[in-house]
């Protein structure tokens, strides 16, 4: 049987060796920004996308070094996108990864700059990766500008913006669906997405993998919804109850729990039916999919 928790484990050491790689390039004494980043960077996060991102690319044959700039500068955007959704101006939350948030441990303005930097560097990691490929120069292009596009405007960004108008307010189904797409979903996918695409896999396999990835975004988002109400404060690293404090629209509020739960099962459930024509390389992502709404992290 294949075991998640040992795959888990061995990716998340491979993940953070090469993030710590990319950070011990820099001074000895590092600067304050610096070590903002370190902070947030270290703390103990899941790794999800990154390791997302490694397994769609060994499902199509592909490695984890093959996607390792990527996988590096997903969390770098991740963690970014925490770092700003934690400020007192969007979700104002004083735990993150088990630890003060940035802003708590540093202040605010460096907090945002320390978002900044690493959205930045993300993309100077993805570009050097890059810069020195001959043909593969041109899938790198390809994979910087999807991520870009669901980092932005068309996608983290405007769901963060949609999720702040929408608190307080009574909204639809469908309009929640949308917000969490695009806050959560789309980074998600993007990952996915573009694993499959560095692994070298085909059109098929990359749109197969890609709707896997969007079913699981979702069904992620729902999960975190549903762990806001009934997680605890160890397990989850932040603290639970913030979604109601800000009145904020999510699944549990709109379609309860019990409804909320099965939704996300209905999700996983769809997302594995998209590997159907895989081999047992798929193994990972199908566990993957599964641990999203089973976790209590
Ligand atoms: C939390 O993401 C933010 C959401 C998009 C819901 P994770 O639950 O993946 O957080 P870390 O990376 O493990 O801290
Ligand atoms: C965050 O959604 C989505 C991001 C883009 C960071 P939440 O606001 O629900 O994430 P948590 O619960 O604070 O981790
Ligand atoms: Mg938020
Ligand atoms: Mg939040
Ligand atoms: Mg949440």
């Amino acid at each position: 049987m294949f075991d998640l928790r040992a795959y888990l484990k061995a990716k998340q050491q491979r993940v953070n060796d090469a993030l710590r790689r990319l950070w011990d390039n820099t001074e000895p004494h590092p600067t304050l920004l610096v070590q903002a980043m370190r902070y947030s960077l270290e703390a103990e996060g899941k790794r999800l996308r990154p390791i997302l991102c490694i397994a769609a690319s060994e499902a199509v044959g592909g490695s984890d070094t093959d996607v390792m700039p990527g996988a590096c500068a997903l969390e770098f955007i991740h963690t970014y996108s925490l770092i700003h959704d934690d400020l007192p101006a969007l979700d104002d939350d004083d735990l993150r990864r088990g630890k003060p948030t940035c802003h708590k441990a540093f202040d605010e303005a460096t907090a945002v700059l320390t978002g900044d930097a690493l959205l930045t560097a993300a993309f100077e990691v993805l570009s050097a990766a890059g810069r020195h490929q001959g043909d593969d120069a041109l899938k790198w292009l390809e994979v910087i500008y999807l991520i870009a596009k669901a980092a932005g405007h068309f996608g983290m960004i405007e769901g963060q913006m949609m999720d702040l108008a929408s608190e307080g307010k009574r909204i639809t189904l469908k309009e929640l669906e949308a917000i969490h797409r695009l806050k959560t979903g789309a980074l998600i996918e993007v990952s996915v997405r573009t694993g499959a695409m560095l692994g070298g896999g085909s059109h098929e396999q990359i749109d197969a993998l890609a709707a896997y990835g969007r079913h699981i975004g979702l069904a992620f988002q729902v999960t975190d919804d549903i762990l806001d109400i009934e997680g605890n404060i160890e397990d989850l690293g932040k603290s639970p109850g913030s979604d109601q404090v800000h009145q904020k629209a999510t699944y549990p509020s709109l379609m309860g729990l019990d409804q909320s739960r099965a939704h996300a099962r209905e999700l996983i459930e769809k997302a594995s039916e998209e590997l159907r024509n895989f081999d047992t390389k798929a193994e990972p992502l199908i566990a993957l999919s599964r641990y999203i709404i089973e976790r209590k992290r």
